[in-house]
């Protein structure tokens, strides 16, 4: 769909006010009445992003047509706060600042700006560029190769929106309008221009179908918000693609929009979170899963059973204290907070139980370094450098409670000596467990659920490859070898071994 169409249709609306653009949308009155009637007669929204806003905010709203958002945002951020539209369209723009006076006078301090870019890059600033192509006219290829080589640099030494400069991000009725293949270039923006700890909140029109190739072509019906809309679960997707978390459904129409060829179109506003990403610190905390559903999954592949002691990370820890986690669990802190000096890496990629001691008693040494992190030597600086080093493989060999010698004891001798410096090997003994157990979720759930039957299992890189059973010696190794289940389960066990699943029941 060309932009074009739809830069031509705001030109329009900007001008004049067009009924079928908008549906209607109750703002905070309170709000409206600073804001002159020609920008409230141009209403195109089909939402209201303002929920997340919190004074002090700096704030972006892309597409941002004639400013009625951003001067609601001015009012709710304050004088400390900065509300900032973008929008790609001259005659919105001219709306937006012609207005932006008068505004400013009722308000008593300036807070707002309007910049002229396209949200598929804000790094462009589209006002130096069309300085640039009226004093500098592309008429050789030299003329273009030049071009892309000034809009590189400025994009770098004077971006239009700069990294990690923004608090929330906002947006009401645009992504609609942008092309599906630069869609996910949008997201991707609105998450380099977020702080970490920042937010996005976007109204938007959404379909319950994919929207078929011919109505796509239809450039009224795409600049009309409609045949640009993406599929509801895809944009949900592409939030958590870009590298958000959190993502939310706020508020959901229950009526469509509109509904053409049965395809129902209607206003969807959702919201985001920045900052899942870096190092995980293990400082003996841990969170529990408040329900109702038996168990949840984060956007950081972290699995919370409902219930149950989970060990987390303190960069964990902190993101679930904050919206949207915090009403959904209670927080265990150990009685010995650990300082950042001794506190060890945290392995995220395994649900691990936190022993009620740990938090109970403070650290005991040894108990953590046990069960989270066997056999991992670590840099004392960088989590990224000890997740490179362990390139061995994961051996857990969990055993019911068992008060006399181990009957998986002659199997671990057997794969140590064969697998030497290749395996991390461990094995727990349900009966004295002192800290976080790297057991995967389907086991724990298992065991909770159906007792200690399954016991004793071998898990392999967090995958059960063997329950209920010591498998023989050379089961053992190719389940080790391949990280799956035995191709050949044998029933008998090795003669040198229990089948004993226990010794104390
Ligand atoms: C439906 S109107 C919504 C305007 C405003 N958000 C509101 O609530 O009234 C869409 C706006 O997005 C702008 N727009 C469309 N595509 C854009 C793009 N790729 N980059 C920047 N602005 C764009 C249009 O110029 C127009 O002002």
């Amino acid at each position: 769909m060309p932009e074009s169409s739809v830069d031509a249709r705001y030109s329009e609306a900007a001008k004049e006010y067009e009924a079928g653009l908008c549906c209607p949308v109750e703002y905070d009155p309170s709000f409206l009445s600073v804001i002159p009637s020609e920008v409230l007669e141009r209403d195109y929204g089909c939402g209201d992003p303002t929920q997340l806003v919190r004074p002090g905010d700096t704030v972006l709203d892309l597409g941002s047509g004639g400013g009625k958002v951003c001067f609601i945002v001015a009012q709710i951020v304050g004088a400390k706060g900065r509300s900032i539209g973008v929008d790609a369209n001259d005659d919105m723009l001219a709306l937006a600042n012609n207005a932006l006076p008068s505004v400013v006078e009722k308000l008593g301090y300036n807070n707002i700006e309007f910049r002229k870019g396209r949200i598929e890059d804000l790094t462009l600033d589209r006002v130096w560029l069309d300085d640039y192509l009226k004093k500098n006219p592309v008429t050789t290829e030299q003329d273009f190769l030049t071009l892309q080589s000034e809009i590189a640099k400025q994009g770098t030494e004077r971006p239009l929106v700069a990294a990690n400069s923004v608090d929330v991000v906002i947006s009401n009725c645009v992504l609609n309008l942008v092309r599906h293949d630069k869609k996910l270039d949008v997201m991707q923006e609105v998450y380099r221009v977020l702080r970490r700890g920042g937010r996005v909140i976007i109204s938007d029109i959404v379909s319950d179908e994919d929207v078929p190739e011919e109505m796509q072509r239809d450039e009224l019906l795409w600049s009309d918000c409609v045949s640009g809309a993406i599929r509801e679960d895809r944009w949900l997707a592409s939030f958590a693609e870009a590298g958000l978390y959190g993502v939310t459904v706020v508020k959901r129409d229950e009526e469509p929009w509109k509904v053409i060829n049965g395809i129902e179109f209607r206003s969807v506003t959702v919201a985001a979170y920045k900052g899942k990403e870096g190092a995980c610190w293990d400082h003996h905390q841990a969170v529990i899963y408040k329900g109702p559903f038996k168990r949840v999954e984060d956007d950081d592949d972290h699995i919370f059973e409902r219930g149950m002691r989970m060990a987390v990370c303190e960069k964990t820890f902190n993101i679930l204290r904050r919206e949207p986690y915090l009403e959904n669990f209670e927080f265990i802190e150990p009685n010995i907070p650990v300082k950042a000096s001794e506190a060890r890496p945290f392995d995220c990629s395994t649900p691990l139980l936190r022993s009620p001691e740990e938090t109970k008693y403070g650290r005991k040494p040894g108990i953590t370094a046990e069960a989270a992190a066997p056999a991992v030597s670590v840099s004392s600086s960088n989590l990224a450098d000890s997740k490179e080093s362990v390139k061995v493989k994961k051996v857990y060999i969990f055993e019911q409670a068992c008060c006399g010698p181990s009957p998986s004891q002659g199997l671990v001798d057997f794969l140590h000596k064969k697998f030497a410096g290749d395996i991390e090997l461990e094995l727990f003994n349900m009966g004295n467990v002192k800290g976080a157990l790297p057991m995967p979720k389907e086991l724990m759930v298992k065991i909770q659920n159906e007792g200690a039957g399954c016991l004793p299992a071998i898990v392999v890189d967090n995958v059960v490859v063997s329950e209920g059973r010591v498998p023989n010696f050379l089961e053992a190794v190719e389940m080790v070898q391949t990280g799956k289940p035995s191709a050949n389960p044998r029933p008998a066990p090795a003669p040198a071994q229990s089948s004993s699943s226990g010794c104390c029941g």
